[in-house]
């Protein structure tokens, strides 16, 4: 084996797996990696993936050790960093996360509402589980963690394994900084500084500056005022119908809080009534998602298996690829590069419950992360984030004690649920739909 990092990717099956692949080879000047292994708990999901990452390595970085495999212990062992996107229940499972809400008039969405609640339920138990066998077989190695709900799992991970060496992270910040960029005639998300607070896929931008330090704030307040962050010809709101009316939404969420810069997720809770009457309950994102990106990814790793023509490759390296070998590499070479990353509270934003997971600014280096101090928040934002983190940590008591109660507690608090009767209606149809997955509750 030659010099450098040992990767381990858990969810290899994913249809992220392939960029996250890709930018490793490209990388490997400045990140050298000598081996890449896949995990997943789907044989044959894996192997397509698998088979084309191999063919595409081959080309690309042949000086990379690459394997998969279906069996914990070979994953794990011999590890410096899992990188991990699972989704437990798939794509499958996803559907039913956002149409059962739909019946009743209520959003469906992967992470927010009764959707996310339900796919954290699924997703603790199997999330741990990887802790447990990166404990057992690589103890040294970190976990930088997307699968979702990231809220939740966040919420659960620090709950059930507080000492361990997992970072749980999302994309989303760095993907709205790629559209500042746009609005600013920015080549690079690097050349901004940003603060940010609040917890996962509900928060807001405060400041962003340039490296020299130009407040850059009143030009995007001003593009975002009118237009949310939808920048003409950008190729993900172009050919993505949602994506583009998300981007736009953010122009309605903004309004409320305009001293700040709105995480695109936040319409979910402050417009929920105007997001379930414009949303499909017949087809839904996770339909878009399986006709679209799931169907060209896997078409793609087939095409590559028959032909072995790599330089016509069109798997692409995104920002969701690039934050999280950033995070790598900031640990690896000790970079104090500044981050957004889920994390416990625990005072840095100093009038919000010490022991929540917030999504704020950090130094990453080798010893893991070192927070950012947020101060005190306004109160419209605080009030927002307490009944939210109420739903996350409702959610993880039901899954840790078995809770039918905590868990309609949670439906109930979420502010996308207009009340306790609808509550417990998604909750009976969600327990019917994941009894493979779910703790039974009493
Ligand atoms: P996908 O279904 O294509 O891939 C997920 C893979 O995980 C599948 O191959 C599946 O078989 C595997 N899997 C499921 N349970 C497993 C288990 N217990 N052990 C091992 N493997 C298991 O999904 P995708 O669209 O590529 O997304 C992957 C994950 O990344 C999802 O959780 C998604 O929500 C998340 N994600 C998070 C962010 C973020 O901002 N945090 C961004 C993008 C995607
Ligand atoms: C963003 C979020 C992720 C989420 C993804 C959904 O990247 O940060 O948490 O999983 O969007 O994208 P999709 O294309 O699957 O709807
Ligand atoms: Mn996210």
């Amino acid at each position: 084996m030659g010099n450098g990092f040992s990767i381990l990717i858990a969810g290899g099956g994913s249809t992220y797996t392939p960029g996250i692949v890709r930018l490793l080879a490209h990388k490997s000047s400045i990140f050298p990696i000598r081996q890449i292994k896949l995990y997943d708990n789907d044989a044959d999901r894996q192997r397509l993936i698998g088979d084309a990452c191999s063919i595409l390595l081959g080309a690309e970085a042949p000086q990379i050790d690459f394997s998969y495999t279906t069996d914990p212990e070979e994953a794990f062992t011999g590890i410096d960093f899992v990188m991990a996107h699972i989704r437990v229940g798939k794509y499958a499972m996803r559907e039913l996360d956002e149409k059962i809400p739909l019946r009743y008039g209520v959003v469906g969405q992967e992470t927010c509402g009764p959707g996310g609640i339900a796919y954290g339920m699924r997703s603790i138990g199997p999330i741990i589980q990887l802790i447990d066998y990166m404990e057992k077989y690589s103890p040294k190695a970190w976990m930088l963690n997307y699968s979702n709900p990231a809220a939740i799992v966040a919420e659960a991970t620090n709950r059930l394994r507080p000492h361990s060496r997992i970072i749980n992270i999302c994309d989303m910040p760095v993907c709205l900084e790629s559209k500042m960029c746009s609005i600013l005639g920015l080549q690079s998300r690097r050349e901004m500084l940003v603060r940010y607070y609040g917890l996962n896929h509900f928060g807001w931008f405060t400041e962003i500056t340039d490296r020299q330090g130009n407040d850059l704030m009143p030009r995007l307040k001003a593009f975002i005022k009118e237009n949310g962050y939808y920048v003409k010809g950008d190729p993900k709101a172009e050919q993505e119908e949602s994506w583009k009316l998300t981007y736009q939404m953010a122009k309605d969420v903004y309004a409320l809080a305009p001293d700040t810069l709105p995480n695109t997720y936040l319409k979910y809770y402050l417009f929920p009534n105007q997001v379930a009457a414009h949303s499909n309950p017949d087809y839904t994102r996770a339909n878009e998602v399986m006709d679209g990106r799931e169907k060209e990814i896997f078409e793609e790793a087939r095409r590559l298996i028959e032909t072995k023509d790599v330089a016509g490759c069109r798997f692409s390296i995104g920002h969701h690829a690039d934050f999280i070998v950033d995070l790598a590499r900031a640990i690896a070479y000790n970079t104090q590069e500044r981050m957004l990353l889920i994390v416990p509270n625990e005072g840095a934003i100093e009038n919000f419950d010490s022991d929540t997971m917030v999504e704020i600014p950090c130094l990453v280096g080798s010893n893991g992360y070192e927070k950012l101090s947020i101060g005190k928040i306004p109160r419209f934002q605080k009030g927002l984030m307490e009944q939210q983190v109420a739903v996350e940590k409702l959610t993880v008591d039901a899954w840790i004690e078995g809770s039918y109660l905590k868990l309609w507690q949670a439906i109930t608090m979420s502010k996308t649920v207009p009340g306790a009767d609808i509550a417990k209606k998604i909750l009976d149809d969600f327990i019917k739909v994941n009894r493979d997955y779910w703790p039974a509750l009493k």
